[in-house]
């Protein structure tokens, strides 16, 4: 009689869409420990929950440090993040200890892009402020100079990290009239001579853009990168657009260049901290557009990012291919 194998422990620290959760109480290999509350996952319970894991499906806001790695002891073989960001991962410390990474590049490429399009538009051409008019009684007679803001027509789109999701807004850009794309990073892109795109030093992107999207990784380098002498060579006409991570920018150096004028408005997909604060001088400004870290928020894409993080955690736990792993 074949003896029963054992169940691979697994913790998952949110509750998944169910396109993610059926693949993995349906895989037969694992047995899954779950944080049901719809409240952050504490620390402690993080520390907890860990214990004697083979395998953990985390999100973004899972720091997974040395000390979460030594709470789970020498099972852990997989961490799969529900992110394509995977700046939440000591990746040294995982490494070290032979851990493999599995992680949601490209499919969240589409809705990532269109949010970010979105909140471009409704930063430049002032939105949620046209909205609270007509709600407050601000909006009185049709006049010449009310609510004008900036439009895509003729302009210089700069993107600092054309990847993936700076490609998937670029080619989305594009076709609202844009003149010339500018493009910063570490390395030249072929896909950008589809859309003329010119490679060229930072310097030149922040004096030359009139809007600029941010959507390369954080990393030690890019950390902080936004800072009063980033804002201070751009445009006093510009619109400066964030969805990549919030400690890209210096919030108090954009708060400046906002109230003083330096640059003309902000639209925020992700922020310092998360959530940012209800009373955060950054949400006084009628300038400056924040959403709540709502790039990927299709219930589709989610649904896909689901199925993806549960495929490479079996991948991970069964030492089989993953369908995404990261290579470090
Ligand atoms: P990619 O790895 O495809 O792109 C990242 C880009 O960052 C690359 O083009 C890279 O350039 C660039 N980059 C790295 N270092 C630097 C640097 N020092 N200066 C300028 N550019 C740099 O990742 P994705 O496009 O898939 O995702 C990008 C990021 O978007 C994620 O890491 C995540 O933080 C964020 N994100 C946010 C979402 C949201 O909900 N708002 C949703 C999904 C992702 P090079 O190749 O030359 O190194
Ligand atoms: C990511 O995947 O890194 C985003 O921030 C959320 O989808």
């Amino acid at each position: 009689m074949k003896a029963v194998e054992k169940l691979m422990k697994v913790f998952v620290t949110t509750k998944l869409p169910s396109e993610g959760m059926k693949i993995l109480s349906t895989s037969g290999v694992c047995e899954v420990s779950l944080w049901e509350s719809d409240e952050a996952l504490p620390r402690e319970e993080l520390l907890k929950g860990v214990q004697g894991a083979h395998g953990l499906l985390c999100l973004l806001s899972d720091k997974i440090d040395a000390e979460v790695l030594d709470a789970a002891g020498p099972n852990l073989k997989v961490i799969s993040t529900f992110s394509v960001g995977y700046d939440h991962l000591a990746l040294d410390e995982i490494k070290k200890r032979g851990i493999r990474i599995g992680y949601t590049p490209d499919v969240l490429n589409d809705a990532t892009a269109e949010l970010t399009v979105a909140l471009l538009l409704a930063t430049a051409r002032r939105l949620p402020e046209a909205v609270e008019e007509v709600k407050t009684g601000g909006w009185c007679s049709w006049k010449p100079l009310w609510m004008c803001g900036y439009g895509l027509s003729a302009s210089t789109v700069g993107v600092i990290g054309l990847g993936r999701i700076g490609m998937a807004i670029a080619r989305r850009l594009m076709p609202f009239g844009v003149k010339r794309l500018l493009y910063s990073g570490r390395t030249v892109k072929a896909d950008a001579a589809e859309l003329n795109g010119e490679f060229v030093p930072l310097d030149t992107l922040l004096t030359e853009s009139d809007f600029i999207v941010v959507s390369c990784s954080l990393t030690p380098e890019t950390q902080g990168l936004c800072n009063k002498a980033f804002f201070s060579k751009m445009k006093n006409t510009a619109v400066f657009i964030n969805s990549s991570r919030g400690a890209v920018v210096n919030q108090e150096d954009l708060y400046e260049a906002l109230t003083n004028g330096r640059i003309a408005a902000a639209g925020l997909d992700v922020t310092t901290p998360e959530p940012l604060p209800t009373n955060h001088p950054l949400l006084m400004l009628k300038n400056c557009v924040v959403l709540p870290h709502i790039g990927s928020a299709t219930s589709s894409t989610r649904g896909v990012m689901a199925a993806l993080a549960a495929r490479n955690l079996l991948g991970g736990l069964q030492g089989t291919e993953m369908p995404s792993e990261l290579t470090f």
